[in-house]
């Protein structure tokens, strides 16, 4: 069980009656993070990978010892793991590195996040690739006859959400990347919305490359992590190339340095990657496992009160089984701006409504074009704070629609 009246005090945004629903679009961040950016900023501000003093070379170590915390965290080695901004920026960097030709295929489906959708419409308007999109029913599952008809021998890519960001809904990863490696594909996982809340094994999944957010795990904004299988690293070329990335420069030629470091070109956020390892460090610490327990119990709270109340959709699964704590709804006759406004005023409430940067999914899929409301729960949500929101929700039901 989670200490969660302890695991509060950590953030300090937790206050005034402040319900925090939206971590699936940012996370909170606990003190230990933001002590340990400051003991950078403070103890040893300098440039890692560059200077021989001590100070630069104890800069380096921490930036170091946070890519091993990172990697720890999904089961990754060390020089498997390249800092970037954000998943985006890994989808981005894998999409444009594998060297993707007219005649390739990628496979990959409706409910992806813009982020790991318009990369591939891209290659297909830049390279002439072909882009398959598997479907999903409106509960949000997959029949996986469909990614085996889907993946062929000429597919180059599969890309897929591990967990919907709108649906909370988990894909299943193993059964695809099999599929995938059976037809001689690359598979690629955006896990910005499993990283965060449930114990990642990059192994155990089997897959090539897998694409998260530091500042969905409680770490900064400006790092994140894309994991690249250790056979891979050498066959995928950087997408920015610069300062720290190369082993020799001539007049009329350059050479890449090998590892992690040939994709981290320039200065890179030090501060956050050590934060993003900082964070690795507080979630290992609390237990991914107990925290999936802590958001399951409220998931289910949530689940059972949004389907009592008059006029509420509720999309995708309708049970727990395969779904993390992200719950997306309409009120019949309400716009979900309008509920989502009407959270905020009558109670402190924070969630997200709109599209959730997944317009293929809301019209495809579910038919709503105009969005919907989206509450998501994380380690320092509280049961009480369920209830609010029930109550909150079932009087703007009532009052608005
Ligand atoms: N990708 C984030 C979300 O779904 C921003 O809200």
């Amino acid at each position: 069980m989670l200490d969660v009246d302890s695991i509060r005090k950590d953030f300090p945004f937790i206050k005034n009656g402040r319900i925090y629903f939206d971590s699936t679009a940012t996370s909170l961040t606990p003190d230990p993070v933001l002590n340990k950016m400051l003991e950078y900023y403070r103890e040893y501000r300098s440039n890692v990978g560059r200077g021989i003093y001590k100070i630069s070379q104890l800069a380096t170590e921490e930036y170091e010892n946070a890519r091993k915390k990172v990697a720890g965290l999904i089961n990754a080695k060390p020089n498997e793991l390249v800092f970037l901004r954000n998943s985006s920026e890994g989808l981005n960097l894998v999409a444009n590195g594998i060297g993707l030709r007219r005649g390739d295929e990628i496979v990959t489906t409706i409910q992806e996040h813009h982020s790991n959708f318009i990369i591939w419409l891209r290659a297909k308007e830049r390279l002439g690739s072909d882009v398959k999109v598997v479907s999903c029913n409106k509960s949000g599952s997959f029949n996986l006859e469909d990614f085996d008809k889907s993946v062929t021998k000429k597919t180059k890519i599969v890309s897929v959400t591990h967990v919907s960001n709108v649906l909370g809904a988990l894909t299943p990863i193993k059964e695809i990347a099999k599929i995938a490696h059976e037809k001689g594909s690359l598979i690629m996982v955006d896990a910005a919305q499993s990283v965060p809340h449930m114990k990642i094994d990059v192994r155990d999944l089997g897959v090539d490359f897998l694409a998260f957010s530091g500042h969905k795990m409680c770490g900064p904004t400006g790092a994140g992590g894309l994991y690249i299988k250790e056979t891979l690293v050498e066959n995928v070329e950087p997408l920015c190339i610069g300062g720290g990335t190369i082993d020799d420069v001539g007049v009329d030629y350059y050479k890449i340095k090998k590892g992690p470091a040939k994709f981290e070109a320039g200065t890179p956020p030090i501060a956050e990657a050590i934060g993003l390892g900082e964070a690795a460090n507080y979630l290992s610490q609390i237990g991914m496992g107990n925290i999936s327990d802590h958001e399951h119990r409220l998931a289910k709270m949530m689940l059972d009160g949004l389907l009592q109340i008059r006029g509420v959709r509720v999309h995708g699964p309708l049970s727990l089984e395969n779904k993390t704590g992200i719950f997306s709804f309409n009120i019949s006759g309400i716009d979900s701006h309008d509920v989502a406004m009407a959270l905020d005023a009558s109670s402190n409430i924070m969630v997200r409504s709109g599209h959730h940067c997944a317009l293929p999914l809301m019209k495809e899929v579910l038919n709503e074009r105009a969005g919907s409301v989206r509450a998501s729960v994380y380690l320092y949500n509280t049961e009480e704070e369920v209830n609010t929101f029930l109550n909150a929700l079932e009087e703007i039901s009532k009052t608005l629609s």
